[in-house]
């Protein structure tokens, strides 16, 4: 048996695989709601073998959304459509994770296919987004309103909401969006927090809505299920969030019970160069499973079943996380064990079809 098709046990939760469905946006949601296209979506994946699945990020509230077409969770009629969803996951054999999320800043923009632009307060399904500081991420967009205590205090209440719906739509693992520049990862970069209170300047200020958002987070997620955080864990920019910021961030998470660092980079500023190219951000998650002696999901074009296991077989993350590759291909799992000469279950409607 290959690695990438050997069992992980998270907690209580045993992963048939190593292949993850990473979150990816549809923006196709009206008012939030999950609908037919998410449960195909997603479904899809799992009849495709994936051993866990997650949902693109879900809004902890309207205005955490990066478009007004994204999926949310901020009320209880969000829940049904969920359930529908994670109960179909696993009846066939995958498990459903959710990525609880708010953009501050990068909220508030149309869909990519209709030009990705911001979308200012004043102009028809925009609003005000929020951020550490009232900085825009571009030069031009409309500047985002600094948090005060109390809408900090809000954004901590509708992650806890949220995540008592999550727990009630029936996901089994959680992860918290902390990458990408948005909300949490606009606090931790001192390129996007220009705070001058207690959630401002040094680092242990900056991660310190990240640890009560965690905190608030566990308050009500039961301990026996996982816990993911996604960083980027660097701002690839001078000045920026740095891998030495996300080892020391994964040390102190890891005493705080989180099971996964789930290790992607960039997108807090539209500056930084990326060196984007085949495992491109393998070893960040590599450095943060060695230096800070926690699991990691390794994510960024990762795109074939030998590439995978050579991550796994290097001991560089005990996850692999696939975004684009499964919107080439759903079935991506059942054809990546043939590649590996691996002998998994095809879904008995289509046993037929599976390679001798
Ligand atoms: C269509 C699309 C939507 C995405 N939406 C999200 C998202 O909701 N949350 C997130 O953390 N990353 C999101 N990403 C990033 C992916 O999860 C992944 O980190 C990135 O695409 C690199 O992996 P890949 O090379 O396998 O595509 C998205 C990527 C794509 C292509």
């Amino acid at each position: 048996m290959s690695l990438l098709f050997s069992p992980l046990a998270l907690q209580s939760i045993q992963l048939k695989n190593r292949i993850v469905v990473s979150p990816m946006c549809q923006y196709s949601s009206l008012n939030g709601f999950a609908n037919d296209w998410h449960l195909v979506h997603l479904g899809s994946r799992a009849v495709g073998g994936a051993g866990l699945i997650f949902t693109e990020a879900t809004a902890v509230s309207p205005e955490g959304r990066i478009s007004p077409d994204d999926l949310g969770i901020w009320s209880d009629e969000h829940i049904a459509g969920l359930k529908r969803i994670t109960q179909f996951i696993q009846q066939n054999g995958s498990v459903a994770g959710i990525q609880l999320a708010h953009a501050g800043r990068k909220a508030s923009h149309r869909r990519p296919w209709e030009g990705g632009a911001s979308i200012a307060p004043t102009e028809e399904r925009g609003w005000q987004t929020v951020a550490p500081s009232a900085i825009p991420f571009q030069e031009g967009q409309h500047p985002p309103l600094a948090l005060t205590a109390e809408g900090i205090e809000q954004v901590l209440v509708d992650f806890e909401k949220a995540t008592q719906r999550a727990i009630e739509a029936g996901f089994q693992v959680l992860e918290i969006h902390a990458a990408h520049g948005y909300l949490l990862h606009q606090f931790m970069s001192p390129l996007s927090n220009h705070r001058t209170d207690e959630y401002g300047g040094l680092f242990g200020n900056r991660i310190r809505l990240l640890l009560e958002v965690i905190e608030r987070v566990q308050s009500v997620w039961p301990e026996d299920l996982p816990l993911f955080v996604r960083i980027s864990a660097t701002d690839w920019t001078e000045g920026g969030w740095t891998i030495d910021d996300s080892v020391a961030l994964a040390k102190i998470l890891t005493e705080k019970g989180v099971d996964v660092i789930d290790c992607s980079t960039g997108g807090n500023v539209a500056r930084a160069k990326i060196p984007v190219g085949p495992g491109y951000q393998v070893s960040f998650a590599e450095q943060i499973k060695q230096e800070a002696g926690i699991k990691t999901a390794a994510v960024g074009l990762i795109t074939s079943a030998e590439q995978a296991e050579t991550i796994l077989a290097n001991g560089q993350a005990d996850l692999i996380l696939l975004a684009r590759e499964f919107l080439r291909d759903p079935y991506f799992p059942l054809h990546a064990a043939h590649t590996l000469s691996d002998t998994i279950a095809w879904p008995v409607q289509y046993e037929r079809a599976k390679p001798r």
